[in-house]
């Protein structure tokens, strides 16, 4: 299995091997496996040094350029073990070039994706006792890449970390599949244009904390954003892109680059697609959604993410009102798309679109 990797593996010692979590305390990214991939690069060298190896604690410089000016960039993407034991990822190359592509605003260096691919398969499959086989659990990967050249001047660094490491995680809400409740924010932006709110770089969720934990005071789940200039269209929820059917239609704000163009947003609209839904990409305003709550043309509301999946929103507060989203339910449409979704993840439907590796 490990011979034409090219990657070398050192396994963790028998005794030294964590006991896997109970199942039903998983939570979201509380356990980490036994192994984790990590390769280095520098100017002389490119990548090198490639090598699965005991789930570890790095030695870095406090010099090291990511804890001065965030050069740091991630991904996340998920294993799932399906009948028979067979493992299955989603998408995986998708995220591999949105890293690539996360790199190239940060200027950062671009992984080789065949080879990564290959060093995660094979990650996967040594760790595959992690895979949690119950209802929604699944094995959370996150692939990472940071500066870690020891220098004080706000440059690109010379030296990066590309390490990729594995948690078995449930359901990313305490609500589960249940509706959440959102908090409407036109005080705080998560991003702006020019910026760098369509790359998924650790300084995005850095800044968005404030605003979440005002929200979680306020008794809400999560934060929905608006474009930083007008403060009225709106952007994302929380970590996820987000979805509105009103009427006939589903929309979804365009990626106009202050917005993080999702794995699971594009699933959505390409499943959605093909049952017949009119889909949009185009901007919307949330006092069109207010309104279209009022008249009752909203019928649905959801955040799409590869954490949560499909995450229904039951209330949206917006300058301290509070207005019910579809009763407070979960919709038809985000139903059947968490569904799918989740039976094209574990390998238990047809994956007419080729999403499954
Ligand atoms: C996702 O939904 O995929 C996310 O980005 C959430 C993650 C930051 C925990």
């Amino acid at each position: 299995m490990w011979k034409d990797l090219d990657i070398s593996v050192v396994r963790c010692d028998s005794e030294k091997r964590k006991d896997k979590p109970d199942q039903k305390n998983l939570g979201f990214g509380k356990f980490f496996t036994d192994h984790m991939f990590l390769m280095k690069w520098d100017r002389e060298n490119g990548w090198h040094n490639a090598e699965i190896c005991p789930y570890q604690n790095f030695s870095m410089d406090p010099a090291a350029m990511v804890y001065h000016y965030g050069q740091a960039i991630f991904e996340g993407l998920k294993a799932y073990k399906g009948e028979n034991d067979q493992i299955y990822m989603f998408r995986p190359e998708d995220n591999l070039e949105r890293m690539n592509s996360s790199a190239l605003r940060m200027c950062m260096p671009r992984i080789p994706v065949d080879k990564v691919l290959k060093g995660i398969k094979a990650l996967v499959y040594l760790d595959r006792d992690w895979i949690p086989s119950g209802d929604g659990a699944t094995l959370y990967l996150r692939p990472t890449m940071v500066a870690v050249e020891p220098a004080l001047g706000v440059r690109p660094s010379s030296q990066y970390y590309f390490f990729v490491i594995m948690s078995p995680v449930g359901a990313y809400y305490a609500e589960g599949f249940n509706p959440t409740k959102i908090w409407v924010t036109d005080k705080y932006v998560r991003a702006v244009k020019g910026g760098v709110g369509h790359v998924k770089t650790a300084g995005n969720y850095a800044a968005s904390i404030m605003a979440a934990e005002e929200a979680h005071r306020a008794g809400y789940t999560q934060v929905l954003w608006l474009d930083a200039c007008e403060r009225k269209y709106i952007e994302e929820v929380g970590t996820s892109n987000i979805f509105f059917k009103i009427g006939e239609d589903l929309i979804t704000p365009p990626l106009n680059g202050s917005i993080l163009g999702g794995i699971t947003r594009d699933s959505v609209i390409q499943l959605a697609r093909s049952w017949g839904v009119n889909v949009i990409e185009k901007q919307i305003t949330i006092d069109e959604v207010l309104a279209a709550i009022e008249d009752g043309s909203l019928k649905e509301a959801f955040g799409s993410g590869t954490a949560a999946v499909i995450a229904p929103i039951g209330e949206l507060c917006y300058q301290e009102k509070k207005h019910v989203v579809a009763d407070g339910k979960t919709g038809e449409l985000s139903q059947r798309l968490f569904d799918e979704l989740q039976a094209i993840q574990n390998g238990r439907q047809d994956d007419p679109f080729k999403w499954i590796v």
